[in-house]
């Protein structure tokens, strides 16, 4: 097992520089355990359990993802599965939380809901250390940290990185608009992103939006990030909670095969198919109001999404199947276990960084 510790890793108390994005609908719970015990960050993912509460507006089948407990409940269990089968190897998990506008009360709870299970149970104190804010303002959410909590919070640009800062985010991501899922509507790509924001916060930086594997990992370093946030490629995983319909889309498109288009607060990129390509139509219809200043966030576009109908994945095919996912589609070829893929990266970033040396002539 080779090493490759950054600061990061001393912050988080995991073993390798490596989060796993938070990725909604799933609670990405087999996910997190897998990460967790693999020696990187797992995160389970709130915001799929939000639609328990707006059943016909969620463009998910939420009562067959979670059930019929609230949504605290239902995150509840799952911080106690994922403590419970971590716990073992010392594995270190967070939750992610979006805190978009539209998205607020649900943000709260869920907030409230992982403070409070660590203040009552010992081993979930231990293990979950981390909440990872996201698509929003992190303004209000700095009191995470009055409650030993390391905060991360996920930004698009600069701007939103000093902000997050000066709001008193202990790490910081930066993801660029090669991402899957939420992107933002100023299509920053990691290439200028993620050194742009290293130079301007003094933070730990964190690059997310195309990493996939040692080589792009090795980029992160030497662009002045101190670790990746990857959600694609921990899809594409044996242990992922993805549908396997999603994980064979992964696998088998190209790096062509992604399109962004309204999602339901701010634009998303999607898997390329006849679904995204409908989607896409329809927000090219609220691009005028877009450069007008219009908002074109709100339930209305959570609605519009719906329209054409979900269709569910379990009997869904591959043209009709509403799927999130970033341009790195084109760079992930098998569906390792976790702890292969974990292994593989860490090699070879050794293996780039070392070979980077032998071709430069001095
Ligand atoms: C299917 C899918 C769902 C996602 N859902 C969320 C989410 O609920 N919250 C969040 O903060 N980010 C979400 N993301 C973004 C990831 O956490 C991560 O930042 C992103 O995938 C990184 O880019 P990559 O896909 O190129 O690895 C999602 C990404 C994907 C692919």
């Amino acid at each position: 097992m080779s090493e490759l510790r950054t600061e990061i890793c001393d912050i988080l108390g995991i073993t390798y520089p490596i989060l796993q994005g938070g990725m909604g609908p799933y609670k990405t719970e087999e996910l997190a355990i897998a990460v967790a015990n693999a020696g990187a960050l797992g995160v389970i993912s709130s915001i799929g359990m939000a639609a328990t509460l707006l059943p016909e507006a969620a463009p998910i089948d939420a009562a067959r993802l979670f059930g019929d407990d609230p949504p605290r409940v239902i995150l509840r269990k799952s911080i106690e599965n994922v403590t419970e089968r971590v716990k073992q190897s010392n594995g270190v998990v967070g939750v992610n939380v979006p805190v978009a506008a539209e998205f607020l009360l649900a943000s709260k709870m869920f907030v409230e809901e992982t403070i409070q299970a660590r203040e009552e149970n010992s081993d979930i104190e231990r293990t979950l250390r981390v909440i990872v804010t996201s698509a929003g303002n992190p303004k209000p959410w700095a009191e995470i940290k009055k409650h030993g909590l390391t905060w991360i919070h996920v930004v698009p640009s600069v701007y939103h990185a000093k902000k997050a800062e000066s709001a008193g985010a202990d790490i910081i991501v930066a993801s660029g608009h090669e991402g899957g899922a939420h992107v933002s509507w100023d299509p920053v790509h990691s290439m200028v992103l993620v050194p742009a924001v290293a130079k301007a916060v003094n933070v730990p930086v964190v690059a997310a939006g195309g990493f996939c594997d040692g080589r792009t990992l090795a980029a992160a370093l030497v662009l002045g990030a101190k670790g990746i946030q990857m959600g694609t490629r921990f899809i594409a995983t044996q242990e992922s909670d993805f549908e396997q319909i999603w994980k064979d889309a992964i696998v088998q498109k190209e790096e062509r095969e992604t399109l962004t288009g309204r999602g339901i607060f701010g634009p998303m990129r999607f898997v390329r198919n006849q679904r995204a390509e409908r989607i896409v139509e329809q927000t090219l219809d609220d691009v005028p109001r877009f450069y007008l200043g219009e908002p074109v966030e709100s339930n209305e576009s959570i609605l519009k999404l719906e329209r054409d109908g979900f269709t569910d994945l379990v009997d869904a095919i591959p043209e009709t199947a509403l799927m999130f996912g970033g341009e790195c589609v084109g760079r992930i070829q098998d569906l390792p276990t976790v702890d292969t893929l974990i292994q593989s990266v860490i090699k070879e970033t050794h293996q780039i960084l070392q070979d980077t040396q032998k071709f430069l002539y001095s």
